[in-house]
């Protein structure tokens, strides 16, 4: 048994095509559907039930589009809703906070892990929760860090300013002898080298992309609901924002060229 039907993906703007990459390498026959929030992006300084109400008005977007799986590719969002959206609809609904939080467990050598996110990200306090729920001997720490969210979204992940926020946010984070670090937002891997910089040597970033699409591809082999047979696979592209843009730099970041529609979501 397969499915022809294709994955869908969501994230406030461009962070979850950190999670699209991972999809086209490790399941590069599955059709996707994609929409970047990009109009209402940052989600990580807003209220959580505003972004609950978002995050759900994207998935009935996603549904309407007869999506097979829906992937929540952005923290805040799976901060915020997960549990309310697994039960939406009937088909599986995944986040990326258990999946990031499972890949830290296994790299970290020392049991110290930094944990760094939007503020609704870092106030839900998902990520040390989920840890502790595997294994309650870990030490965590979390830094909420606003500012570098519209460094990706206006794509200035290379400037003077971004290595200059980037060492002020890290600083406290850099004196608390942690082994492994996870990017706790899907914007955050976008910004590694800058990050990977400060941290210095020794240090081991977990961006929670390819966890996730690894537990994407299990999911569906289980359920016998992958794509086995499709050599020309379609990939849709929606943002809220400006079309252009979307695709000149969605088009950059995964080394490929991109189609993109614009869609309007009530506010
Ligand atoms: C944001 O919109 O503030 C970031 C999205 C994320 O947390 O992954």
């Amino acid at each position: 048994m397969s499915s022809k039907r294709p994955i869908g993906l969501l994230d406030s703007g461009f962070g979850g095509l950190t999670v699209v990459s991972e999809v086209f390498r490790q399941l590069p026959q599955e059709d996707i559907v994609y929409v970047g929030d990009n109009l209402r992006c940052p989600y990580g300084s807003r209220e959580p039930q505003e972004v609950k109400r978002y995050l759900f008005q994207i998935m009935d977007f996603l549904a309407e589009q007869d999506v097979k799986m829906i992937i929540i590719a952005c923290n805040t969002a799976t901060a915020a809703g997960l549990e309310a959206a697994k039960s939406r609809y009937n088909i599986p609904v995944l986040g990326v906070i258990t999946p990031g939080s499972r890949a830290a467990i296994f790299a970290t050598q020392r049991g110290r892990i930094g944990v760094i996110g939007t503020e609704v990200t870092i106030r839900s306090d998902s990520y040390r929760r989920e840890i502790h729920r595997i294994n309650p001997q870990l030490h965590v720490v979390n830094r909420s860090c606003p500012p570098f969210v519209q460094l990706v979204e206006e794509d200035r992940t290379d400037s003077a300013e971004a290595r200059l926020l980037v060492r002020d946010y890290l600083a406290p984070i850099r004196e608390e002898q942690i082994d492994t670090l996870i990017l706790g937002c899907t914007h955050y891997p976008l910004l590694a080298p800058v990050i990977g910089e400060v941290m210095g040597e020794g240090i081991t970033l977990i961006s929670s992309a390819e966890e996730t699409a690894r537990e994407a591809s299990a999911i569906l082999q289980v359920k016998q609901m992958l794509n086995e047979q499709n050599p020309h696979p379609s990939h849709r592209f929606y943002t809220t924002g400006n079309p252009d843009y979307f695709c000149e730099v969605g088009s950059r970041w995964l080394k490929r060229s991109i189609e993109v529609a614009g869609i309007k979501l009530d506010d």
